[in-house]
């Protein structure tokens, strides 16, 4: 059973008896796997269907009420959106009750083996060609989602506004001003595409042989410059496996380097980040 916890610390993976009931709701019989637990308490396990085959497993993400995370049920409806343009997880279940909300999705599966988080440490010990795998794969997002028709967008400037209006924002208007001013003027987009939102190495899943095989996670997903994923995919792929690996996701991606939007993009993700934990500190 632990040699399924990819999740951040801490480990092991505590599944709260809600997410267990919850479970036993959803698939009757089937055996909880640990999977991830994300920073905000949201918990993340496998269904494994007993003696089923492997692509009949699901994934089970379970959000507490009021968590600074996106809602699974928003990530749903981007899910379902996506799916007919890309490889993404199927959307089976979504739903809200008293103790928080959860989204069930399909296991993706590749030439009839699962599909795994290129976090996992098999992946982590190619670094190079997974590097490689992660920029194949985000290039391949962005060129099949149209954002004609795309209903979701986050751009920068909506992230600006959310960081000084929305939820996340800190309690006086002197903080705002500062976040405001800190960020300074997002720069000009390179190019709109359909942005993945969280696009980092855990996000990511490799095929058997370690493929790019399919994206999870598209609760931020949106219209916006492309530098807004890329930014955080390299330095996800830096962070998780290692320095000097930046050059071949963006050669796998096809993009020069771009140093002005990476730092922007990169600090606007700091200051949200920032911003959530501020929440969190105030509703505890
Ligand atoms: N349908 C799926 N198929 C395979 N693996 C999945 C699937 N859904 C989730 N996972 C695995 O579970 C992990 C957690 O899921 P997800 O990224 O949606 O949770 P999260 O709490 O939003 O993560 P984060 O900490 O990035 O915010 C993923 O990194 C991936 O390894
Ligand atoms: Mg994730």
């Amino acid at each position: 059973m632990s040699s399924a916890l990819v999740g951040i610390s801490p480990t092991p993976v505590e599944v709260p008896p809600v997410v267990h009931a919850l479970a036993g709701r959803l698939r009757s019989g089937a055996t909880v796997v640990p999977v991830w637990r994300n920073e905000y308490g949201g918990i993340t396990v496998r269904l494994e269907e007993p003696e089923e085959a492997p692509g009949a497993s699901s994934y089970l993400k379970w959000v507490a009420p009021g968590a600074a995370c996106p809602d699974p049920l928003a990530e749903a409806d981007r899910l379902v959106w996506a799916d007919s343009f890309t490889a993404v997880p199927r959307a089976l279940e979504a739903g809200r009750d008293t103790y928080g909300s959860w989204l069930l999705t399909a296991a993706v599966e590749v030439d009839g083996a699962v599909a795994t988080s290129a976090i996992e440490p098999r992946w982590q010990g190619l670094a190079a060609r997974s590097a490689i795998a992660i920029g194949v794969g985000l290039r391949r997002f962005h060129d099949a989602l149209p954002t004609d028709t795309c209903p979701f967008v986050r751009t920068a400037q909506l992230r600006v506004a959310a960081l000084t209006t929305g939820p996340t924002a800190p309690p006086t208007a002197a903080e705002r001003a500062t976040i405001a001013a800190a960020l300074g003027n997002p720069p000009p987009v390179d190019r709109l595409v359909v942005c993945h939102g969280d696009p980092t190495v855990p996000n990511t899943l490799l095929d058997g042989v370690g493929r790019f095989a399919a994206h999870v996670d598209v609760g931020d997903l949106g219209v916006a410059d492309r530098w807004s994923d890329i930014a955080v995919t390299t330095r996800s792929v830096t962070r998780r496996y290692g320095a000097g690996l930046e050059p071949l996701v963006l050669a796998a991606y096809g993009v020069a380097p771009d140093p002005e939007r990476t730092t922007y993009y990169r600090a606007l993700w700091d200051v949200e980040e920032a911003a959530r934990a501020g929440q969190r500190r105030r509703a505890s």
